[in-house]
C-alpha cells in the first residue's frame, strides 16, 4: 500500500472516530489565484466552455485580497500561486512571489505556467525566491499535437526554459525545478517517448501526466483513460526511456476517495474561496470575510461531513475524483460556478 493512501486512510479515520468537522489546524496547502485572464485561449480549458462575460471581464488578484491570505501563506506547507488563468500576467506577480516567499521561508511554493511569458527578469525573480517547481504545461513534442488541445509555440517556449536554466546555473541555484505538465489524450501519446528526450536535454525533472476532462463533444473523441495509456506501447517505451535517463513519468492514482475540504483552500483572484477543485463549492468570500472566519464555517463543514459520511458521491457528483465512471466529463456545469454565470457572486 502506498504511504500516502496509507496516510489519507488515517486521517480519515482520525475525523470519523472524532466526528470532527472542525479543523483545529489550519490548511496545509493553499492555491492563491493571481488572474482568470490569460494570453492564451486553448481548446481543451475549462475557461473557454463558460460564461463568455465571466472570461472577459477576469482581472488580477487586487493587493487588498492578496494581503487577505498572509495568515494562511505563514502557515501552509505548500502554497500554489496559479489557478485558472496565466499568473504570469499579473502585474506584480514577482511582487505577489516575493512576498509569499517573504511571509513563509519553508513552505514549497509551486507555480503552473503555459510557459510562454518566460523571459530573464521572470526567470531571475523565480531563483531569486527559491520558487520550489515549475510546473510547464505542453501537450506535445511537435506544436503540430501541442496544438490540437493547446495554444503556444512548443519551440519557443523549450528556448524559454534553457534561459531559465542559464540562469539557474550562472546563480548556482536548483530552484525552481521543472516540471511538465502533460495533459495526454488519444492523438498525443505519440509523442512521449519524444518529449522524455527533450524533457531530459532540458533537465526537465519529471512529466506529470494529466488526464483530459471533457467539456464538450469533440473532446471526448480525444479522451484516453489512464488504463489504456498505460497499457499503450508508446507509454511503455516512454517509461522505459524514462527509466534510462533522470526524467520521472508520474502517472494518474486511482481514486481513494476525497478529503481535500481537510486539507486545502483555493482563493480565486476576486476572493472566492473554495475547499478543493470544484469551482461549484464556493464557500466564501474574502471581500467579506476573513480566512479564519471561512476556514470553519458551516458550508465548509457540511461538505466535509458529506465526504466523511459516505455522501459525498451527490454533493460532489460534478468531480470525478469519487466517481470512476468520468461523471466529470458528460454532466453539465452548475451556474453556481463563476465560469457558467455572468452573474456577479
Ligand atoms: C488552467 S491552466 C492554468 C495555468 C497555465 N495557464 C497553464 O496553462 O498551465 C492549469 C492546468 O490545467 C490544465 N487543463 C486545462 N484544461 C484542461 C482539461 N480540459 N483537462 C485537464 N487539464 C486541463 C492545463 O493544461 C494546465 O496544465
Ligand atoms: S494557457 Fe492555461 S489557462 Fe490559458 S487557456 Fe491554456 S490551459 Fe487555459
Amino acid at each position: 500500500m502506498q504511504l500516502w493512501y496509507l496516510k489519507q486512510k488515517l486521517f480519515k479515520i482520525y475525523h470519523r472516530l472524532s466526528k470532527s468537522t472542525f479543523c483545529l489546524y489550519r490548511p496545509p496547502t493553499i492555491h492563491i489565484e493571481p488572474t482568470a485572464r490569460c494570453n492564451m485561449a486553448c481548446f481543451k480549458c475549462e475557461r473557454n466552455y463558460g460564461a463568455k462575460g465571466y472570461v472577459q471581464s477576469a482581472g488580477f488578484m487586487p493587493e487588498e485580497i492578496f494581503a487577505k491570505t498572509f495568515p494562511f501563506i505563514k502557515t501552509a506547507y505548500s502554497i500554489n500561486l496559479s489557478g485558472f488563468g496565466e499568473p504570469f500576467l499579473h502585474p506584480q506577480y514577482l511582487d505577489m512571489i516575493a512576498k509569499t516567499r517573504e511571509l513563509n521561508n519553508k513552505a514549497e511554493i509551486n507555480i503552473y505556467t503555459n510557459g510562454t511569458l518566460l523571459d530573464a527578469v521572470r526567470s531571475e525573480g523565480l531563483v531569486k525566491n527559491r520558487v520550489n517547481v515549475l510546473h510547464v504545461s505542453l501537450d506535445g513534442a511537435t506544436n503540430a499535437t501541442n496544438q490540437m488541445t493547446r495554444q503556444g509555440n512548443v519551440e519557443e517556449i523549450f528556448d524559454k526554459i534553457k534561459l531559465l536554466n542559464e540562469i539557474k546555473r550562472k546563480k548556482d541555484s536548483q530552484y525552481p525545478r521543472i516540471r511538465f505538465n502533460f495533459g495526454f489524450n488519444n492523438e498525443n501519446i505519440k509523442e512521449l517517448p519524444q518529449l522524455v528526450g527533450i524533457a531530459q536535454s532540458l533537465k526537465v525533472a519529471a512529466i506529470d501526466l494529466i488526464q483530459l476532462h471533457c467539456f464538450s463533444e469533440s473532446m471526448k473523441k480525444l479522451f484516453l483513460d489512464t488504463a489504456a495509456l498505460v497499457a499503450s506501447l508508446e507509454y511503455q517505451q516512454a517509461a522505459r526511456q524514462a527509466r534510462q535517463s533522470n526524467v520521472q513519468i508520474v502517472t494518474p492514482q486511482p481514486s481513494s476517495g476525497c478529503l481535500d475540504p481537510f486539507k486545502m483552500l483555493m482563493i480565486s483572484w476576486e476572493g472566492f474561496v473554495m475547499p478543493c477543485y470544484m469551482e461549484e463549492h464556493i464557500v466564501g468570500n474574502l471581500q467579506h470575510e476573513s480566512l479564519e472566519e471561512i476556514w470553519n464555517n458551516e458550508k465548509i463543514r457540511n461538505l466535509r461531513r458529506a465526504l466523511l459520511y459516505g455522501q459525498g458521491r451527490e454533493t460532489c457528483r460534478l468531480c470525478n475524483k469519487l466517481d470512476d465512471s468520468n461523471n466529470y466529463q458528460t454532466l453539465p456545469r452548475s451556474t453556481n460556478s463563476r465560469f457558467y454565470s455572468d452573474r456577479h457572486h
